[in-house]
C-alpha cells in the first residue's frame, strides 16, 4: 500500500484544549506538527505527553505578531473560547482573532498552505432561529462584554473570505459549537467543567437563570474528526460549516446527569443569567452531513464519563 505523504502541519493554540487533542491526532496520522502558542489560556501539560515525539516541535509565539515558518496546512485555533478568559483582556481577544487571522492568512498566502479557521456558533449571537444553519447572519451586540470574542471571529471569517476572494488563498471554515472533553480548564466558567468540578468537588451546582436554556454539547474526539476531514475536503469548499452536535439538552438535564455520572451529594442553585447569555444554541449540521459524510457519535454519557475520570485526575 502508498504511504501517504507526511505533510507540516500548523496548529495555533495547539497547547490548548481542542489543539492538544487535534495535535495528538494529527501525530497519529504521520504528520509533522509545530504547535504554536503563548500559553494565555493553554498549558504544556496538555502536550507534555507530545513534547518527545520526533515529528513534534512547540513554538511559544503570540500570533497577533507575523510568524515566517514552512508549512503545508494551518489549523488557527489560537484565541480565548471561555467568556472568564475572553473577557480578561478584550483587547487582546480582538487582537487575537482579527491581527491574529491577518498573520495567519499572510502567512497561508505566502506559503501556499490551506488554512482552516476555528469560528464558533457565537457568530450567531443570540439568534432568532433555531436550529441554525450556516445562511442565518446572525443577531450579534456589537458592544456588549461578549462582543470582543463574538465580533473578533466574526470579523476573522470576513478576513478569511477576502483572502479567499481577493487572494485565492485556500480556505476552510469551521464554526464550532459547544464542545466538552479532558482537558477543558477546571475553572474557565464553562457549563461541563463547571458542574463537573463543582460535582466532584461536593460543592454547590450553579445553574444561570432558571435552567430551561438549551445547548449541545459535541465531544472533542468528534470534532477533531470534523476539523481534519473538512481540511481534507477539495478546494472549492471554503464553508463556512456548522461542527457540533444537534442533540439538545437543557442545561438542568445536564446538571442532574453530572449528578448521576458523578454520584455527588451537591445540590442545585439558581443565580441570574448574564448579560447576553443566548437562551438556545443548536448546530443544524445537515451541510457537515453530506460535505463530510460526518456526524458526532459520542453519547453525552459516554463523553461525560471520560471528562468526570480526567478531572478526577487533574483536580
Ligand atoms: N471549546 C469550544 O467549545 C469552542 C467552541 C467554539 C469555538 N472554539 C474555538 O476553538 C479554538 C480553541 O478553543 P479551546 O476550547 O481549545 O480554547 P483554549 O483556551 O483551551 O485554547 C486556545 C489556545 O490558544 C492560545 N492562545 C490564545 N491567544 C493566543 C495568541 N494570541 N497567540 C498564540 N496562542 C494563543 C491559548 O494559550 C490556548 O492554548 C478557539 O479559537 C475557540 O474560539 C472552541
Amino acid at each position: 500500500m502508498a504511504k501517504l505523504p507526511v505533510k507540516k502541519l500548523l496548529v495555533t493554540g495547539g497547547a490548548g484544549f481542542l489543539g492538544s487533542h487535534l495535535c495528538e491526532r494529527l501525530l497519529a496520522a504521520g504528520h509533522d506538527v509545530l504547535c504554536v502558542d503563548n500559553f494565555f489560556t493553554g498549558g504544556k501539560a496538555n502536550i507534555e505527553h507530545l513534547l518527545k515525539h520526533p515529528r513534534f516541535e512547540l513554538m511559544r509565539h503570540d500570533i497577533t505578531f507575523p510568524l515566517y515558518v514552512e508549512v503545508d496546512e494551518i489549523y488557527n485555533l489560537a484565541c480565548p473560547a471561555s467568556p472568564v478568559h475572553y473577557q480578561f483582556d478584550p483587547v487582546q481577544t480582538t487582537k487575537t482573532s482579527v491581527h491574529g487571522a491577518i498573520n495567519m492568512l499572510g502567512l497561508a498566502k505566502r506559503v501556499k498552505a490551506r488554512i482552516l479557521q476555528a469560528s464558533t456558533s457565537e457568530v450567531y449571537g443570540d439568534p432568532e432561529i433555531h436550529p441554525q444553519s450556516e445562511g442565518y447572519w446572525g443577531r450579534v451586540n456589537p458592544v456588549g462584554p461578549r462582543s470582543c470574542y463574538d465580533e473578533g471571529k466574526r470579523c476573522a471569517e470576513t478576513l478569511f473570505f477576502d483572502y479567499w476572494r481577493q487572494h485565492s488563498v485556500r480556505i476552510k471554515v469551521a464554526r464550532i459549537f459547544n464542545t466538552y472533553g479532558p482537558r477543558m480548564h477546571p475553572n474557565d466558567g464553562r457549563v461541563v467543567s463547571n458542574f463537573i468540578v463543582q460535582a466532584l468537588r461536593g460543592e454547590d451546582i450553579t445553574v444561570y437563570g432558571d435552567g430551561r436554556q438549551t445547548r449541545s454539547f459535541c465531544y472533542v474526539d468528534d470534532l477533531v474528526e470534523a476539523l481534519i476531514q473538512l481540511m481534507d475536503t477539495a478546494d472549492d469548499f471554503t464553508g463556512p460549516i456548522n461542527i457540533g452536535n444537534p442533540r439538545e439538552f437543557t442545561i438542568l438535564e445536564l446538571a442532574e446527569e453530572v449528578m448521576r455520572l458523578t454520584g455527588t451529594n451537591s445540590k442545585i442553585v439558581f443565580r441570574p443569567l448574564p448579560a447576553d447569555d443566548p437562551r438556545q444554541r443548536q448546530p443544524d449540521i445537515a451541510l457537515a452531513e453530506s460535505k463530510l459524510g460526518w456526524r458526532p457519535t459520542t453519547e453525552l454519557a459516554q463523553g461525560l464519563e471520560r471528562t468526570i475520570r480526567y478531572f478526577q485526575q487533574a483536580l
